[in-house]
């Protein structure tokens, strides 16, 4: 008997690659999409809830709900990436959709969800291809939904340097608080996690024929992902266009894509060069600062360096993706096209 889909929840700022991860998780057999929550970050909320609602109507998915969550980071100002993806998000592609979003907040929406899931002995998969602002605010509102999660596999950080900084990859660099709290709440309530960062988000490319091929399929999906893969071979003035946060989708999908090593990992949350720098703690020995490798019991100080007086941002152990199969999340990718 065949398994029964994956069911899954993404957070988005939509984004050029967030909508083509909606469209993955919209039309792969394999997956149940079951919402889709929006926070800023590429652009305004307003405008990721507008290009999400769009986009889900382009795959054919009307019936997913869609909520309005975080209009801006916990504590740092916001920040768009308009120059990535254009003024309106989606590289000058955005439409208005006809349907309205949730009358439910992001995390209302998310709670929902989780405990509806808890309640029929389900769990479903979290992927945050955003800022972590509303999953932050969702694990400290509602820690009880953790029992509805069965893995959280994000979009965000890198092993090996940053893309919004020299240090730090966009979505932890627009909300670190959030991505600090994110990994210290999976730590305590056992969530596993999967970073899918920089290391290998920019490996996965389609081309100019793929675009190509896209284009002449009878299909409002697939000639919107032409028009965005040639919007931004364009931009960058490159042969190829990342998939981006698609890869995470085809990382819940295919894990067996994916290269995976297990470190423990910390959003830095210092004004200066470095903040939301994913920590990745790489080391094979403990080191000459006995950094805590995993999150300080409450009151026990467990682990922490006994000539530290800094704050503690607490690790998560995490499965950090450091290899991919790019040709394979490329094909599977295009395959939900049926290209
Ligand atoms: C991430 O930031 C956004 O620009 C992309 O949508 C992706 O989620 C890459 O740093
Ligand atoms: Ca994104």
């Amino acid at each position: 008997m065949p398994n029964p889909p994956t069911p899954l929840i993404l957070d988005v700022d939509t984004g050029v690659d967030d909508a083509f991860a909606l469209m993955l998780a919209a039309r792969h057999p394999d997956l149940e999409l079951r919402a889709v929550t929006c926070v800023a970050g590429n652009a305004a909320v307003d405008q990721v809830v507008a290009n999400t609602l769009y986009v889900l109507d382009t795959a054919g998915a009307r019936e997913v709900p869609v909520a309005r969550g975080a209009a801006r980071p916990l504590l740092a100002p916001p920040h768009d990436a308009g120059h990535v993806h254009g003024a309106d998000g989606l590289g000058g592609f955005a439409r208005p959709s006809d349907r309205r979003a949730s009358s439910l907040s992001a995390v209302a929406l998310l709670r929902q969800e989780l405990l509806r899931a808890i309640g029929a002995g389900e769990k479903v998969t979290l992927v945050p291809l955003a800022p972590q602002t509303n999953i932050a605010l969702l694990l400290r509102t509602y820690p009880e939904v953790a029992g509805g999660i069965e893995r959280i596999v994000f979009m965000g950080g890198s092993a090996s340097g940053g893309n919004a900084t020299a240090a730090a990859e966009f979505n932890m660099w627009h909300d670190p608080e959030a991505a600090a709290i994110v990994l210290a709440a999976c730590a305590e309530l056992s969530i596993p996690v999967t970073m899918y960062g920089l290391d290998v988000f920019q490996r996965v490319t389609v081309d100019g024929d793929d675009a190509a091929r896209l284009r002449d399929l009878p299909d409002p999906a697939a000639q919107l992902a032409a028009a965005l893969i040639d919007q931004q071979r364009a931009l960058f003035g490159q042969e190829t266009c990342r998939i981006g946060d698609a890869g995470a989708v085809c990382a819940v999908l295919d894990p067996e894509g994916l290269g995976v090593s297990t470190f423990p990992v910390r959003v830095e949350v210092a004004p200066g060069l470095t903040r939301g720098q994913t920590i990745v703690d790489r080391r094979t020995w403990h080191g000459d600062h006995r950094a805590p490798s995993t999150t300080p019991k409450h009151g026990q100080g467990q682990g922490i360096s006994s000539y530290s007086t800094a704050p503690v941002v607490p690790a998560a152990t995490v499965d950090v993706a450091l290899e991919v199969d790019a040709a394979r999340y490329a094909a599977l990718w295009l395959s939900a096209f049926g290209a």
